[in-house]
């Protein structure tokens, strides 16, 4: 396993507690909806199975790894501008003993492109919508990949939801409330979140030879980890939205997200994982 760390770039320190959350997140994410995750692996137009893949923004690396378990004869790199999610990738590569088929580079991506080779296969699940200009990434993805390569997209259309519309019984529709204040908060920082790819990837010179949209509800009897989910992507969302809630949203919030109280999240038999994304495999 081979690691690439340039001498600055952002994600370091200051960020670190951060970058905490969201790994946790991430790793949550990735927990409850491996299936769908494979699925989606499995769907990709590929004849002969890639040999040099580079995932874009890995995260924790819930495509690395799927990646790596669908094509068992390639080497990834992973790419992220956090060092604690980069270590993490690590970490997990060495315990799945997979070590050696893992290189990490430590790169923002909106600055100078970094030395990422040529693969055959870019994978780039929800990070595209957190570049400064997306458009650039996409011609940069093109002139790396080999002639013919596969750039796979994967964008949610938000943040997954965790509670049924009716819910709270004293202030139904919270959690859209929530979102609501959030997306307004969140449009001038990233503008291109649940954005169309597709004509995006056609003006990059790519063609698009799928595309695929998954709904997905994983319900808390099918895995423990939806109530973690749960409470800690709330939880983020409140830090994000406080300042902005009514009073009387902002208590409900709070009893929801207190793991202790007679309301909260963690006694609820009523929550799921609900979320959709979209995915576009493209021939450079
Ligand atoms: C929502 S996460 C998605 C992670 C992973 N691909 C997944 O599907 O779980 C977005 C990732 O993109 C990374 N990212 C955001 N902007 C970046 C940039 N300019 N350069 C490199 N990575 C970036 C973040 O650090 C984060 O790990």
């Amino acid at each position: 396993m081979t690691q690439t760390t340039p001498s600055h770039g952002h994600g370091h320190g200051h960020a670190e507690d951060h970058q905490t959350g969201i790994a946790e997140i991430l790793d949550l994410d990735a927990e409850v909806l491996a299936e769908h995750t494979a699925s989606i692996v499995s769907w990709l137009p590929v004849e002969e199975g890639p040999r040099r893949i580079v995932d874009l923004g890995c995260g924790t690396g819930v495509g690395t790894f799927a990646l790596l378990a669908r094509f068992p004869e390639a080497q990834v790199t992973a790419v992220d501008s956090s060092v604690d999610h980069l270590r993490r990738v690590r970490q997990k590569a060495c315990e799945a003993g997979v070590a050696e088929r893992v290189d990490t580079v430590h790169a923002d991506l909106d600055a100078a492109w970094p030395s990422l080779g040529r693969p055959d296969l870019v994978w780039a699940s929800a990070s595209l919508h957190h570049m400064a200009d997306p458009d650039r990434t996409l011609r940069r993805v093109r002139d790396a990949l080999t002639p013919g390569g596969l750039l796979v997209v994967v964008e949610p259309d938000g943040f997954p939801r965790f509670l049924p519309d009716h819910a709270p019984a004293d202030r139904p529709g919270l959690e859209g409330r929530c979102h609501e204040v959030g997306d307004r908060l969140a449009a001038g920082r990233l503008p291109h979140r649940g954005a169309d790819f597709g004509p995006m990837l056609v003006a990059a010179g790519f063609s698009v030879e799928g595309e695929h949209t998954i709904t997905a509800t994983v319900e808390r009897s099918r895995s423990e980890s939806v109530g973690r989910y749960a409470l800690t992507g709330l939880g983020r969302i409140r830090d994000a939205v406080a300042d902005a809630l009514s009073a009387g949203d902002l208590a409900a919030l709070d009893r929801l997200l207190d793991p202790d109280g007679p309301h909260s999240l963690l006694r609820r038999d009523d929550l799921a994982v609900r979320t959709r994304r979209t995915v576009w495999a493209a021939r450079a």
